[in-house]
């Protein structure tokens, strides 16, 4: 729920408008207007717009579920019905229930009483897998075919697309045809580097190598500092210039800490009218904090030996290292470091610089190794 459409007990007691929640809406997005715009333009478009099958790449904390969740709102703001899933077993069928909740009115009386009927789509114990499939998409077939010829699309979002679901093979086949049959459909996908690099190689999922892929790259200083002020000052307060050009920097273009940072600003003198720079420089120490137990430790928890000693040999660098120096700081022949170096990248640990170059991408990783 928005913010401004709840009524604080207090009005007296301004309320923290920034979520450092995974997975949670923040009242100004910064810097996915034009991911955000290309996906619309590609809805308003005819079947076929290259758009309309899109791909979402991005490590922890990127905002890739916010990105998905906004994108479903304008589409239905654009008439068209969305159904918005996780993968995992039993999303097929998840997603009959939400198109039938959103877009029932538009459906013929028999299909709609065909598909209220209990399904399980998926692979329950008494129906066999192939048999569940193809129930699956003549329901969806029906579906799509009658919200078009009532002049609505139909989206699709799956958030945390993994080769794990066995489900998200077979809704990619479906939709696969849909395309071919010049539906008015889209699909969007997100998820972590590894995660999409695997579902793009993987033969089941081979159609998404023709999905457009979209990286959610650095959000840039000012359009941070831009959402930062706008959510401070619609709660009702405002930020010093030099303050905010200090919390904007500090979030190092990463979605997950733009509200970290605001939200601890926020919380160090709450009866002030101002958000101060020292209100900042206590935020920015509360956010390490936090991003540390949220992001840093959980992420150097999941890597190999190899891979954490990579990153070690980095800090002996300022900024970038050189690849061949790591190879031989570690004491490993160039194949070997390039595997290792892959990893990390597809994990959105370390980015390339150019030419055998690497440098840190996670935000705050380098400090924390460092100590
Ligand atoms: N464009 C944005 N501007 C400001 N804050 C954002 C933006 N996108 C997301 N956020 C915030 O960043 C945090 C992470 O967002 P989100 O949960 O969408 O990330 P994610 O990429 O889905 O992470 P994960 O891979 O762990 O699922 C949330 O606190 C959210 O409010
Ligand atoms: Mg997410």
């Amino acid at each position: 729920m928005k913010e401004s459409e709840t009524t604080p007990r207090n009005p007296e007691a301004r309320r923290n408008p920034f979520t450092p929640t995974f997975g949670c809406i923040p009242p100004e997005l910064a810097g996915r207007e034009g991911l955000i715009g290309n996906i619309v333009e590609g809805l308003e478009n005819a079947p076929g717009d290259p758009n309309r099958a899109s791909v979402f790449v991005g490590a922890r904390g990127t905002g890739k579920t916010v990105l998905l969740a906004s994108i479903a709102e304008s589409a239905e703001a654009l008439g068209w019905v969305s159904a918005n899933v996780t993968a995992r077993e039993g999303m097929l069928g998840e997603i009959v229930v939400q198109t039938r909740k959103k877009g029932g009115h538009l459906l013929r009386p028999e299909t709609l009483s065909r598909i209220t009927e209990l399904h399980v789509y998926g692979f329950g114990f008494t129906r066999e897998v192939g048999d569940a499939q193809s129930t699956w998409r003549s329901d969806m077939t029906d579906i799509v075919q009658e919200l078009n010829e009532a002049g609505t699309g139909l989206l699709i979002t799956v958030d945390e697309a993994s080769t794990k679901s066995a489900e998200l093979g077979i809704l990619v086949d479906v939709f696969q045809h849909f395309v071919r049959e010049r539906r008015d459909v889209a699909l969007l996908l997100a998820g972590l580097p590894h995660n999409i690099s695997a579902l793009i190689d993987d033969d089941a999922t081979s159609f998404l190598r023709r999905a457009f892929q979209h990286s959610m790259d650095k959000i840039s200083t000012s359009e941070t500092a831009y959402a930062m002020k706008d959510t401070i000052e619609g709660a009702g307060r405002s930020i010093e210039p030099k303050a905010l050009e200090r919390a904007a920097e500090a979030a190092e273009g990463y979605a997950f800490l733009i509200q970290l940072i605001g939200y601890h600003a926020w919380r160090q003198s709450p009866r002030s009218g101002t958000i101060s720079e020292e209100d900042v420089e206590g935020a920015i120490r509360f956010a390490r904090r936090d991003m540390e137990r949220m992001v840093l430790e959980p992420t150097m928890r999941d890597l190999s030996p190899r891979e954490a000693e990579y990153l070690a040999s980095m800090l002996e660098d300022e900024s970038e290292s050189l690849v061949a120096d790591i190879a031989q700081r570690m004491g490993i022949d160039a194949n070997n470091a390039t595997q290792v170096r892959r990893r990390l990248i597809e994990r959105g640990v370390i980015g390339s610089r150019g030419r055998g170059r690497v440098g840190f991408d996670m935000p705050m990783l380098r400090g924390y190794l460092e100590e």
